[in-house]
Protein backbone atom coordinates (compact mmCIF):
# COMPACT_ATOMS: atom_id res chain seq x y z
CA UNK A 1 0.00 0.00 0.00
CA UNK A 2 1.05 3.36 -1.05
CA UNK A 3 2.19 5.65 2.38
CA UNK A 4 1.39 9.10 2.01
CA UNK A 5 2.83 9.84 5.28
CA UNK A 6 5.78 12.17 5.41
CA UNK A 7 5.19 13.96 9.23
CA UNK A 8 3.46 12.67 12.18
CA UNK A 9 2.76 14.35 15.45
CA UNK A 10 3.06 13.03 19.09
CA UNK A 11 1.63 14.07 22.10
CA UNK A 12 0.79 12.60 26.00
CA UNK A 13 -2.08 13.46 27.51
CA UNK A 14 -3.33 13.47 30.67
CA UNK A 15 -1.81 12.60 34.09
CA UNK A 16 1.85 10.75 33.23
CA UNK A 17 3.29 7.60 34.20
CA UNK A 18 6.14 5.95 34.04
CA UNK A 19 7.16 4.73 30.58
CA UNK A 20 5.42 7.89 28.43
CA UNK A 21 9.44 8.52 27.38
CA UNK A 22 9.96 4.88 25.96
CA UNK A 23 7.18 5.41 23.61
CA UNK A 24 7.60 8.88 22.44
CA UNK A 25 11.53 7.13 21.97
CA UNK A 26 10.53 4.27 20.15
CA UNK A 27 7.82 6.71 18.10
CA UNK A 28 10.85 8.56 16.94
CA UNK A 29 12.99 5.52 16.45
CA UNK A 30 10.49 3.51 14.47
CA UNK A 31 9.15 6.68 12.41
CA UNK A 32 12.69 8.05 11.26
CA UNK A 33 14.69 4.85 10.75
CA UNK A 34 11.74 2.59 9.46
CA UNK A 35 9.96 5.49 7.25
CA UNK A 36 12.18 7.98 7.10
CA UNK A 37 8.87 10.84 8.19
CA UNK A 38 9.48 13.47 10.02
CA UNK A 39 8.58 13.59 13.88
CA UNK A 40 6.66 16.93 15.98
CA UNK A 41 6.53 16.64 19.60
CA UNK A 42 3.51 18.56 20.59
CA UNK A 43 3.97 19.87 24.19
CA UNK A 44 1.71 19.50 27.13
CA UNK A 45 -0.86 17.45 25.24
CA UNK A 46 -3.69 19.30 23.65
CA UNK A 47 -2.54 22.29 25.22
CA UNK A 48 0.25 22.22 22.36
CA UNK A 49 -2.24 22.61 19.33
CA UNK A 50 -4.36 25.26 21.10
CA UNK A 51 -1.55 27.51 22.33
CA UNK A 52 1.25 28.84 19.80
CA UNK A 53 4.82 27.60 20.16
CA UNK A 54 4.24 24.35 21.78
CA UNK A 55 5.70 22.41 19.00
CA UNK A 56 9.14 21.14 18.27
CA UNK A 57 10.90 18.90 15.87
CA UNK A 58 11.79 15.88 17.92
CA UNK A 59 15.21 13.94 16.16
CA UNK A 60 17.02 10.85 17.53
CA UNK A 61 18.97 12.81 19.42
CA UNK A 62 16.47 14.53 21.43
CA UNK A 63 14.96 10.88 22.46
CA UNK A 64 19.00 9.41 23.13
CA UNK A 65 19.08 8.66 26.66
CA UNK A 66 15.28 8.76 27.65
CA UNK A 67 14.62 5.20 27.76
CA UNK A 68 14.95 4.63 31.87
CA UNK A 69 13.47 8.25 32.90
CA UNK A 70 10.13 9.05 34.08
CA UNK A 71 7.60 11.47 33.42
CA UNK A 72 7.43 12.58 29.60
CA UNK A 73 9.78 15.27 28.02
CA UNK A 74 6.69 16.26 25.84
CA UNK A 75 4.63 17.84 29.43
CA UNK A 76 0.98 16.62 29.42
CA UNK A 77 -1.76 18.37 31.10
CA UNK A 78 -5.22 16.42 32.40
CA UNK A 79 -6.94 20.52 32.22
CA UNK A 80 -6.60 20.70 28.13
CA UNK A 81 -9.92 19.43 26.47
CA UNK A 82 -10.28 21.35 23.39
CA UNK A 83 -13.76 20.63 23.00
CA UNK A 84 -14.36 22.15 26.47
CA UNK A 85 -11.53 24.42 26.50
CA UNK A 86 -11.76 26.62 30.00
CA UNK A 87 -10.31 29.93 30.12
CA UNK A 88 -10.37 32.36 33.34
CA UNK A 89 -11.57 35.80 32.08
CA UNK A 90 -12.01 38.57 34.43
CA UNK A 91 -11.62 35.96 37.48
CA UNK A 92 -14.46 33.91 35.83
CA UNK A 93 -13.92 30.55 34.27
CA UNK A 94 -15.34 30.62 30.63
CA UNK A 95 -15.61 27.38 28.37
CA UNK A 96 -15.28 27.20 24.81
CA UNK A 97 -14.71 24.84 21.97
CA UNK A 98 -11.53 25.15 19.99
CA UNK A 99 -11.80 21.93 18.60
CA UNK A 100 -11.90 23.40 15.05
CA UNK A 101 -8.88 25.63 15.80
CA UNK A 102 -7.01 22.45 16.97
CA UNK A 103 -7.88 20.79 13.56
CA UNK A 104 -6.33 23.64 11.21
CA UNK A 105 -3.45 23.88 14.00
CA UNK A 106 -2.46 20.27 13.14
CA UNK A 107 -2.92 20.75 9.24
CA UNK A 108 -0.98 24.41 9.20
CA UNK A 109 1.94 22.15 10.99
CA UNK A 110 1.68 19.44 7.72
CA UNK A 111 0.99 16.81 10.43
CA UNK A 112 -0.43 13.62 8.68
CA UNK A 113 -1.40 11.71 11.42
CA UNK A 114 -1.26 12.41 15.13
CA UNK A 115 -0.01 9.84 17.76
CA UNK A 116 -1.84 10.60 20.63
CA UNK A 117 -0.47 8.70 23.89
CA UNK A 118 -3.51 8.77 26.61
CA UNK A 119 -5.98 7.33 28.71
CA UNK A 120 -9.96 7.39 28.05
CA UNK A 121 -10.12 11.31 28.29
CA UNK A 122 -6.96 11.76 25.78
CA UNK A 123 -8.42 9.04 23.40
CA UNK A 124 -12.10 10.31 23.69
CA UNK A 125 -10.97 13.80 22.46
CA UNK A 126 -8.88 12.15 19.61
CA UNK A 127 -11.68 10.07 18.46
CA UNK A 128 -13.87 13.38 18.52
CA UNK A 129 -11.29 15.14 16.97
CA UNK A 130 -10.89 12.45 13.91
CA UNK A 131 -14.60 12.70 13.14
CA UNK A 132 -13.67 16.49 12.40
CA UNK A 133 -10.61 15.30 9.81
CA UNK A 134 -7.90 15.02 12.59
CA UNK A 135 -6.28 11.42 11.51
CA UNK A 136 -5.19 9.89 14.89
CA UNK A 137 -3.20 6.60 16.38
CA UNK A 138 -4.05 6.20 19.27
CA UNK A 139 -1.30 4.77 22.31
CA UNK A 140 -3.46 3.75 25.30
CA UNK A 141 -1.66 4.74 28.58
CA UNK A 142 -3.77 4.82 32.20
CA UNK A 143 -1.77 4.58 36.08
CA UNK A 144 -5.07 2.77 36.85
CA UNK A 145 -4.88 0.27 33.88
CA UNK A 146 -8.64 0.91 33.05
CA UNK A 147 -8.87 1.34 29.88
CA UNK A 148 -11.05 -1.70 27.69
CA UNK A 149 -9.45 -3.58 24.83
CA UNK A 150 -5.42 -4.05 26.33
CA UNK A 151 -4.65 -6.53 28.83
CA UNK A 152 -2.51 -4.16 30.48
CA UNK A 153 -1.08 -0.59 30.12
CA UNK A 154 2.59 0.69 30.86
CA UNK A 155 3.15 2.56 33.94
CA UNK A 156 0.87 -0.30 35.97
CA UNK A 157 3.53 -2.01 36.69
CA UNK A 158 5.97 0.39 38.23
CA UNK A 159 3.28 1.32 40.16
CA UNK A 160 2.04 -1.85 41.33
CA UNK A 161 5.91 -2.41 42.30
CA UNK A 162 6.01 0.89 44.30
CA UNK A 163 2.80 0.32 46.13
CA UNK A 164 4.44 -3.05 47.14
CA UNK A 165 7.45 -1.71 48.11
CA UNK A 166 6.08 0.89 50.11
CA UNK A 167 3.58 -2.53 51.92
CA UNK A 168 7.00 -4.06 52.62
CA UNK A 169 8.87 -1.09 54.50
CA UNK A 170 5.12 -0.62 56.23
CA UNK A 171 5.02 -4.33 57.68
CA UNK A 172 8.29 -3.60 59.32
CA UNK A 173 7.08 -0.92 61.23
CA UNK A 174 3.32 -1.88 61.87
CA UNK A 175 4.90 -4.69 63.46
CA UNK A 176 7.09 -3.04 65.71
CA UNK A 177 4.71 -0.56 67.23
CA UNK A 178 1.61 -3.37 66.82
CA UNK A 179 -0.23 -0.53 64.81
CA UNK A 180 -2.62 -0.93 62.09
CA UNK A 181 -1.19 1.20 58.86
CA UNK A 182 -3.20 2.25 55.85
CA UNK A 183 -2.15 2.35 52.78
CA UNK A 184 -3.76 4.98 50.58
CA UNK A 185 -3.27 4.43 46.76
CA UNK A 186 -4.41 5.78 43.10
CA UNK A 187 -7.71 4.10 42.00
CA UNK A 188 -9.88 6.32 41.09
CA UNK A 189 -13.18 3.95 39.43
CA UNK A 190 -11.10 0.36 39.38
CA UNK A 191 -9.14 -0.86 42.33
CA UNK A 192 -6.10 -2.66 40.05
CA UNK A 193 -3.04 -0.82 41.62
CA UNK A 194 -4.51 -1.42 45.58
CA UNK A 195 -5.59 -5.52 44.71
CA UNK A 196 -2.99 -6.23 43.03
CA UNK A 197 -0.49 -4.33 45.27
CA UNK A 198 -2.17 -5.56 48.21
CA UNK A 199 -1.79 -9.29 47.48
CA UNK A 200 1.25 -9.07 46.48
CA UNK A 201 2.65 -7.55 49.28
CA UNK A 202 0.34 -9.08 51.71
CA UNK A 203 -2.43 -6.68 52.57
CA UNK A 204 -4.97 -7.57 55.59
CA UNK A 205 -7.42 -5.97 54.10
CA UNK A 206 -8.10 -4.30 50.38
CA UNK A 207 -10.36 -1.77 49.91
CA UNK A 208 -11.39 -0.98 45.98
CA UNK A 209 -14.03 0.74 44.54
CA UNK A 210 -15.69 -1.60 42.85
CA UNK A 211 -16.78 -3.53 46.45
CA UNK A 212 -18.19 -1.05 48.49
CA UNK A 213 -17.17 -1.94 51.79
CA UNK A 214 -18.44 -1.94 55.84
CA UNK A 215 -16.41 -1.04 58.31
CA UNK A 216 -17.89 -3.81 60.56
CA UNK A 217 -16.36 -6.34 58.37
CA UNK A 218 -13.14 -4.60 58.21
CA UNK A 219 -12.99 -4.09 62.01
CA UNK A 220 -13.96 -7.99 62.87
CA UNK A 221 -10.71 -8.87 60.58
CA UNK A 222 -8.50 -6.49 62.42
CA UNK A 223 -10.17 -7.92 65.65
CA UNK A 224 -9.64 -11.39 64.65
CA UNK A 225 -5.84 -10.72 63.65
CA UNK A 226 -5.25 -8.99 67.38
CA UNK A 227 -7.10 -11.94 68.90
CA UNK A 228 -4.84 -14.60 67.42
CA UNK A 229 -1.66 -13.16 68.26
CA UNK A 230 -0.94 -11.02 65.14
CA UNK A 231 -1.32 -7.00 66.35
CA UNK A 232 -0.97 -5.46 63.89
CA UNK A 233 -2.56 -4.98 60.48
CA UNK A 234 -2.15 -3.68 56.76
CA UNK A 235 -4.68 -1.93 55.11
CA UNK A 236 -4.70 -1.44 51.37
CA UNK A 237 -7.50 1.60 50.60
CA UNK A 238 -7.73 2.90 46.63
CA UNK A 239 -8.54 6.22 46.80
CA UNK A 240 -12.04 5.85 45.00
CA UNK A 241 -12.87 3.26 47.78
CA UNK A 242 -16.49 4.15 49.37
CA UNK A 243 -18.79 2.77 51.83
CA UNK A 244 -21.65 0.69 51.77
CA UNK A 245 -24.42 3.13 50.36
CA UNK A 246 -21.95 6.37 51.02
CA UNK A 247 -19.67 8.49 48.67
CA UNK A 248 -15.93 8.45 47.73
CA UNK A 249 -13.97 11.25 49.50
CA UNK A 250 -12.73 14.12 47.60
CA UNK A 251 -10.33 17.26 48.61
CA UNK A 252 -12.61 20.26 48.77
CA UNK A 253 -11.36 21.89 45.73
CA UNK A 254 -12.62 21.42 42.57
CA UNK A 255 -9.97 21.27 39.49
CA UNK A 256 -10.16 23.57 36.51
CA UNK A 257 -11.39 20.67 33.73
CA UNK A 258 -14.15 19.68 35.80
CA UNK A 259 -12.54 17.03 37.42
CA UNK A 260 -12.96 16.75 41.34
CA UNK A 261 -9.82 15.43 43.08
CA UNK A 262 -9.69 12.19 45.40
CA UNK A 263 -8.28 12.06 48.79
CA UNK A 264 -8.80 11.14 52.66
CA UNK A 265 -10.50 8.15 52.34
CA UNK A 266 -7.46 6.62 54.46
CA UNK A 267 -7.57 9.03 57.24
CA UNK A 268 -11.69 8.42 57.27
CA UNK A 269 -11.22 4.42 57.68
CA UNK A 270 -8.20 4.54 60.23
CA UNK A 271 -10.68 6.84 62.52
CA UNK A 272 -13.04 3.96 62.47
CA UNK A 273 -11.18 2.03 62.94
CA UNK A 274 -9.94 3.27 65.66
CA UNK A 275 -13.28 4.13 67.18
CA UNK A 276 -14.85 0.45 66.50
CA UNK A 277 -11.36 -1.93 67.27
CA UNK A 278 -9.58 1.20 70.04
CA UNK A 279 -6.16 0.03 68.18
CA UNK A 280 -3.28 2.61 67.01
CA UNK A 281 -3.81 3.66 63.20
CA UNK A 282 -1.20 5.55 60.90
CA UNK A 283 -1.80 6.41 57.37
CA UNK A 284 0.40 6.98 54.54
CA UNK A 285 -0.46 8.34 51.26
CA UNK A 286 1.52 7.15 48.57
CA UNK A 287 0.03 9.47 45.73
CA UNK A 288 1.91 10.55 42.92
CA UNK A 289 4.87 8.81 44.13
CA UNK A 290 3.44 6.09 42.05
CA UNK A 291 3.59 8.17 39.29
CA UNK A 292 7.47 8.91 39.45
CA UNK A 293 10.50 7.17 38.76
CA UNK A 294 12.05 4.91 36.31
CA UNK A 295 9.88 2.30 34.53
CA UNK A 296 10.41 -1.14 35.26
CA UNK A 297 11.75 -3.69 32.42
CA UNK A 298 8.09 -4.70 31.77
CA UNK A 299 6.75 -1.11 31.31
CA UNK A 300 10.05 -0.54 29.33
CA UNK A 301 9.24 -3.07 27.20
CA UNK A 302 5.35 -2.74 26.73
CA UNK A 303 6.19 0.83 25.84
CA UNK A 304 8.88 0.28 23.25
CA UNK A 305 6.15 -2.09 21.62
CA UNK A 306 3.32 0.33 21.90
CA UNK A 307 5.46 3.28 20.53
CA UNK A 308 6.70 1.31 17.69
CA UNK A 309 3.51 -0.50 16.63
CA UNK A 310 1.67 2.82 16.69
CA UNK A 311 3.93 3.70 13.91
CA UNK A 312 3.68 0.54 12.12
CA UNK A 313 -0.06 1.33 12.40
CA UNK A 314 -0.09 4.85 10.83
CA UNK A 315 2.15 3.03 7.76
CA UNK A 316 -0.79 0.44 7.57
CA UNK A 317 -3.38 3.43 7.54
CA UNK A 318 -5.07 1.88 10.47
CA UNK A 319 -6.29 5.11 11.44
CA UNK A 320 -9.20 5.57 14.81
CA UNK A 321 -7.21 2.39 16.18
CA UNK A 322 -4.98 2.60 19.16
CA UNK A 323 -1.99 -0.47 20.13
CA UNK A 324 -3.26 -2.94 22.94
CA UNK A 325 -1.69 -6.05 24.41
CA UNK A 326 -3.46 -9.26 23.54
CA UNK A 327 -1.83 -12.46 25.21
CA UNK A 328 1.08 -12.05 23.81
CA UNK A 329 0.55 -10.03 20.77
CA UNK A 330 0.31 -5.73 20.26
CA UNK A 331 -3.52 -6.43 18.11
CA UNK A 332 -4.86 -2.69 16.84
CA UNK A 333 -8.35 -1.91 18.74
CA UNK A 334 -11.20 0.76 17.41
CA UNK A 335 -10.69 3.74 19.66
CA UNK A 336 -14.05 3.92 19.87
CA UNK A 337 -13.88 0.23 21.32
CA UNK A 338 -11.69 1.28 23.77
CA UNK A 339 -13.39 4.03 25.78
CA UNK A 340 -16.64 3.20 25.29
CA UNK A 341 -16.53 1.75 29.11
CA UNK A 342 -13.82 1.26 31.66
CA UNK A 343 -12.44 -1.85 32.78
CA UNK A 344 -13.07 -2.92 36.14
CA UNK A 345 -12.05 -5.18 38.65
CA UNK A 346 -14.62 -8.34 38.04
CA UNK A 347 -16.42 -9.12 40.90
CA UNK A 348 -15.97 -12.65 39.60
CA UNK A 349 -12.37 -13.91 38.97
CA UNK A 350 -9.46 -15.76 39.99
CA UNK A 351 -7.72 -12.71 42.03
CA UNK A 352 -10.67 -12.23 44.02
CA UNK A 353 -10.60 -16.24 44.79
CA UNK A 354 -6.61 -15.66 45.44
CA UNK A 355 -7.64 -12.93 47.75
CA UNK A 356 -10.31 -15.09 50.12
CA UNK A 357 -7.97 -17.90 49.92
CA UNK A 358 -5.22 -15.82 51.33
CA UNK A 359 -8.10 -14.97 54.09
CA UNK A 360 -7.73 -10.84 52.61
CA UNK A 361 -10.37 -9.28 53.48
CA UNK A 362 -11.99 -7.06 50.37
CA UNK A 363 -14.10 -4.76 52.33
CA UNK A 364 -17.45 -7.00 53.22
CA UNK A 365 -18.09 -10.36 53.89
CA UNK A 366 -17.57 -13.25 50.89
CA UNK A 367 -21.57 -13.92 50.56
CA UNK A 368 -22.06 -10.34 50.44
CA UNK A 369 -19.19 -9.99 48.08
CA UNK A 370 -20.82 -12.67 45.86
CA UNK A 371 -24.10 -11.00 45.88
CA UNK A 372 -23.14 -8.31 44.54
CA UNK A 373 -22.12 -10.22 41.10
CA UNK A 374 -26.21 -10.95 40.69
CA UNK A 375 -27.30 -7.90 42.23
O1 LIG B 1 -6.40 8.79 36.59
C1 LIG B 1 -5.12 8.55 37.07
C2 LIG B 1 -4.91 9.22 38.40
O2 LIG B 1 -3.63 8.91 38.85
C3 LIG B 1 -5.93 8.86 39.45
O3 LIG B 1 -5.67 7.64 40.08
C4 LIG B 1 -5.85 10.07 40.36
O4 LIG B 1 -7.06 10.30 41.02
C5 LIG B 1 -5.58 11.17 39.43
O5 LIG B 1 -4.98 10.63 38.29
C6 LIG B 1 -4.69 12.25 40.02
O6 LIG B 1 -4.44 13.21 39.06
P1 LIG B 1 -3.66 14.58 39.28
O7 LIG B 1 -2.46 14.49 38.40
O8 LIG B 1 -4.60 15.63 38.78
O9 LIG B 1 -3.33 14.71 40.72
Amino acid sequence: MADATRCIGVLTGGGDCPGLNAVIRAVVKTAIGEYGWKVLGIEDGFEGLIQPGKVRPLDLADVRGILPRGGTILGTTNRANPFRYEVEVEGEVKVFDVSDDVVRHAQILGIDVLVVIGGDGSLSIAYDLMKKGLKVVGVPKTIDSDLQGTVITFGFDTAVNTAMDALDRLHTTAESHHRVIILEVMGRDAGWIALKAGIAGDADVILIPEIPYDLDAVAQKVSRRTRSGSKYSIVVVAEGARPVGGEAVYQADREIGGVRRLGGVGQLVAQQIKDRCGVDVRVTVLGHLQRGGSPTAFDRLLASRFGSMAVHLVAEGKLGHMVALADEEIIAVPIAEAVAQQKFVPLESDILLTAFGLDICLGNTREAIEGMRTG
